[in-house]
């Protein structure tokens, strides 16, 4: 008997119907099933963040989240944020800021700043450089990161 099920949810603002084995993860079936790949998967176990996608307005590392569980919720991906402009601010400030290195975690970091800033515009420098250390990089020594965080938090602060 077959244990593919049907799963209808939102995905970067339309309305989404697929059909997933139980245990395919988020992650696996964005890039896998939806091609859509700006979801990168790195430790797989929750760790590093690389894989970072919001749901229902809360940042979620899409490795640990099965896809039957986003069944009537609202999921928005780096693909989603970058269509719509919301991360606009964010990819000017880590190109200016140099925080791109390898490019790997950037998604993550991208998505991860993105739902702090919707959720707090005024958010506090202090609490940027926690939400910061939440995700790992190899390559830029956060400084960079942070600061292009901060900087894009400031103008969006600026247009509200
Ligand atoms: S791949 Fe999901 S947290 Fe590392
Ligand atoms: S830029 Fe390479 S892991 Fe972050």
């Amino acid at each position: 008997m077959s244990q593919i099920r049907p799963l209808s949810f939102r995905l970067n603002g339309v309305d989404t119907s697929v059909t997933v084995e139980p245990r395919r993860t988020v992650a696996e079936m964005l890039r896998s099933d939806l091609r859509l790949s700006g979801t990168t998967v790195g430790c797989e176990q929750g760790s590093c963040g690389s894989c970072t996608v919001i749901v229902d307005g809360e940042p979620v590392r899409a490795c640990t989240l099965f896809a039957v569980q986003l069944e009537g919720r609202e999921l928005r991906t780096i693909e989603g944020l970058a269509r719509d402009g919301s991360i606009q601010a964010l990819q000017e400030a880590f190109v200016e800021e140099d925080a791109v290195q390898c490019g790997f975690c950037t998604s993550g970091f991208l998505v991860l700043a993105a739902a702090a800033l919707e959720s707090d515009p005024f958010i506090e420098d202090e609490a940027i450089d926690a939400l910061v250390s939440a995700n790992l990089c190899r390559c830029t020594g956060y400084g960079p990161i942070r600061r292009a965080v901060r900087k894009a938090a400031k103008t969006t602060r600026r247009a509200t």
